[in-house]
């Protein structure tokens, strides 16, 4: 019984599958300045737009009453940005989509929302980071050494 019970966890654990990743802080700055292509120049916002957005977490799914819902590490907006069960929205994706640890379709779906309208419409950024040290890219040099 025992063995039998290993064997399915082994199995399961071996299925491909995007999982959740909890990125740390200078990780993701670096993933996204190195392998995402993104501006050195806001950089610092970025980070600080995904902190509030998700803490950092692929999997976030952020429901707030009064507010729709967003999803994964950019806090991709529900019915605006991508809809529930259908490649719609601006960025023409599923939702869910976003909740993985593949993140090149968040990056592009961030990058299009950030080409169209800046970070305005994040709201979180704007209470959180606009004007703040935490938008500051002096501030990932010294603790992350970029
Ligand atoms: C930004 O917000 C405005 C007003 O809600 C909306 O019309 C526009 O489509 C949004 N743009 C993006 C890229 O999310």
């Amino acid at each position: 019984m025992l063995k039998g019970l290993s064997i399915v966890v082994l199995f399961v654990y071996l299925l491909p599958s995007y999982d959740a990743k909890l990125y740390n802080k200078c990780e993701l700055a670096r993933d996204l300045l190195n392998k995402h292509g993104f501006d050195k120049t806001y950089l610092a916002n970025w980070i600080c737009l995904v902190k509030h957005e998700s803490n950092f977490d692929t999997s976030s799914v952020v429901e707030r009453p009064g507010r729709r819902t967003r999803y994964g590490l950019f806090g991709i907006i529900k019915n605006t940005h991508c809809k529930e069960d259908s490649n719609r929205g601006i960025c023409g994706r599923k939702c869910e989509d976003f909740t993985d640890d593949y993140i090149d379709d968040d990056v592009e779906c961030a990058k299009l929302i950030f080409e169209r309208d800046g970070f305005k419409n994040w709201t979180n950024w704007e209470i959180r980071c606009k004007n703040t040290d935490l938008g500051n890219i002096p501030n990932l040099r010294h603790q992350c050494g970029i």
